[in-house]
């Protein structure tokens, strides 16, 4: 028994996530975590939205309301299309929460005191009738390379040439079309995180046991890209985290805001303060998770990202943590994914291509999709969504494969020795031959699982239930019946706990599943099992079961059809 902590990269609040999104953090994240609470150990899970930046100031104005508000529904709306998919998180919650405020002005004044934030002074675009200085990708105008309209301050568009905005030929802003502009001086402030060059190596030098994927991008970073350049940390946006040294205000940053990568990560400690604050807990309740002076220095801190999250993960925040001299927890395993393709190209959300979280709950629930998503995990390489895969996947793994076996044997039981587990014979060679086989594939498993192989583990999950079909195909209790009923009975007896023993280790994939299977077999006991010999044994002689409904429906060829021409177009 120990405890875990683990959270999922914060999803960016400005619209509904795509199943790649989902699958490379929140997902395996909570198949992690549902898997470790299964195995009795203490989990806090945590997630949250990421509210800053320009995208969510964007999101808002198209959206025609003030950005808090805008904010505070697509919290509302991933929230619940995370329960949708039934992840699991102790605590959602938002990078704009009170906790976060003082938290990320709290390692600002940290920074700022150990000397490792300077105030450069920047020329930069003003606008008179915004009364505001402009982002980059808020001012417009005519791309002096390709000659297009429309092309941001930061880069063109139609022929993605990077620009700076003193580049563009009649400049305009974004927000009002003003083009009384003028180019000013302003302060920033850096964070110097080449002083912690050092550090940071020693730090990722010693995680010896990180994926490749992870270490070989913190390493490029590191070494040869420009990952540990000093960074800015502010920005002059109205929404935002404001500029403070702890609590004290900070001559010259008025108005300006803490860049979203800052405050971002940060969120991650608040979140557990927020989770403390909603469950009526005291400061030590968290901190227990994060500081390793009031005892999280027995937790293990696991982070689920996709690849481009990684610098920040293993650099930037990190930097954060250790230039604050604090005892605050430093990540113990950062687990990192590739992407997710889309029929023969990419998923986009701002070209609405491909299934987004909504859409996919509208067709089939949760535990379809999250099969489907985890056993192809994008871990080695980038992996493909097609609608073919989907549906073979579905029709032959869980409705062929787990949910036949269920209904099989319950109906057979139902129509031959009524709907209690049966007495009978003793089990022979073939049924110890099968325990010893579930035994091994049981080890193989968590041994998967412990090491978060996703893809691995999903294979040596089906694996387990083949199993069993291949037990039922050889010992045929419906021939056996007419011969020696005791035979049939005993055979039987075995394959109705065999579902129980499915139904609780499958948990972690697909929950839904697991409970209906779990509430057919009328059993509360939904603990991990010790060992096979005994999960066999679980439901006694005399138990009552229910034939369960339809566990997992086929998905027919004409609905493949449809979906797939329906998501061709792209979401409207
Ligand atoms: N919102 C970012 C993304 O979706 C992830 C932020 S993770 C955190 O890529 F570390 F900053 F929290
Ligand atoms: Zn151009």
């Amino acid at each position: 028994m120990a405890r875990h902590l683990i959270t999922s990269a914060i999803p960016y609040i400005n619209g509904i996530k795509h199943l790649g999104n989902l699958v490379g953090s929140q997902l395996p994240a909570d198949l992690y975590a549902r898997y470790l609470r299964a195995r009795g150990n203490e989990v806090m899970f945590l997630c949250a939205t990421d509210e800053h930046g320009t995208p969510a100031e964007l999101a808002a104005a198209k959206a025609g309301k003030p950005v808090a508000d805008y904010c505070a529904e697509m919290w509302a709306v991933q929230a619940e299309l995370a329960k949708g998919f039934r992840l699991s998180f102790d605590h959602f919650g938002r990078s704009s929460s009170p906790q976060n405020h003082k938290l990320t002005q709290h390692f600002a004044g940290r920074l700022a005191d150990a000397g490792l934030i300077r105030e450069v002074s920047e020329k930069q675009v003003y606008s008179h009738a915004d009364k505001r200085f402009l982002p980059d990708r808020y001012i417009e105008g005519t791309c002096p390379n390709c000659g297009y309209d429309k092309a941001r301050g930061d880069q063109c568009e139609n022929c993605t040439k990077q620009l700076d905005p003193t580049d563009l030929i009649d400049p305009r802003s974004a927000i009002s079309g003003s083009t009384d502009l003028e180019v000013r001086e302003t302060k920033h402030l850096y964070l110097r995180q080449s002083q912690m060059r050092g550090k940071l190596q020693d730090w990722i030098d010693s995680k010896t046991d990180w994926p490749i994927l992870t270490t070989s991008i913190a390493k490029k970073w590191l070494n040869d890209g420009d990952g540990l350049q000093d960074r800015g940390i502010t920005r002059d946006l109205d929404w935002g985290i404001p500029v403070k040294k702890g609590e004290e205000d900070w001559p010259g940053m008025e108005g300006k805001v803490f860049y979203v990568w800052f405050d971002a990560p940060i969120e991650y400690i608040a979140c557990a303060g927020e989770w403390a604050e909603a469950h009526g807990k005291s400061d030590a309740d968290w901190e227990r998770w994060w500081r390793t002076d009031k005892g999280a220095d027995d937790v293990r801190y696991t982070q689920f990202m996709g690849k481009d999250n990684v610098p920040f993960h293993t650099l930037s925040f990190p930097a954060t943590i250790l230039g604050s001299g604090e005892p605050w927890k430093l990540v113990d395993y950062i687990k990192s994914f590739n992407y997710l393709n889309y029929d023969g190209g990419q998923f986009s959300t701002s070209q609405g291509r491909g299934v987004f979280m909504d859409q996919a709950l509208e067709i089939l629930p949760a535990d379809y999709w999250r099969w489907w998503l985890l056993s192809h995990a994008p871990e080695s390489s980038d992996s493909e969504f097609t609608w073919e895969n989907f549906q073979s996947s579905v029709n032959k793994d869980l409705a062929d494969v787990l949910g036949n076996f269920a209904s099989r044997v319950t109906k057979f039981c139902r129509s031959k020795f009524g709907e209690e587990v049966p007495a009978g014979g003793t089990p022979g060679e073939r049924e110890a031959q099968l325990i010893d086989d579930l035994e091994k594939g049981l080890r193989d498993y968590e041994a998967h699982m412990d090491a978060i192989d996703v893809r691995k583990s999903a294979l040596a999950l089906r694996a387990l239930w083949v199993l069993g079909n291949e037990y039922l195909q050889d010992v045929a209790p419906w021939t056996t019946f007419k011969e020696d009923p005791d035979a049939a009975a005993m055979q039987i007896r075995i394959a109705l706990n065999l579902i129980r023993f499915y139904a609780v280790i499958s948990s972690p994939f697909i929950p839904d599943a697991s409970a209906q299977l779990l509430t057919a077999m009328k059993s509360e006991d939904a603990e991990w099992p010790k060992d096979v010999a005994s999960a066999v044994k679980a439901l006694p002689v005399g138990h009552a079961f229910a034939v369960p409904e339809v566990t997992f429906r086929k998905i027919s060829d004409d609905e493949r059809a449809e979906w797939q021409e329906r998501f061709a177009g792209g979401r409207r």
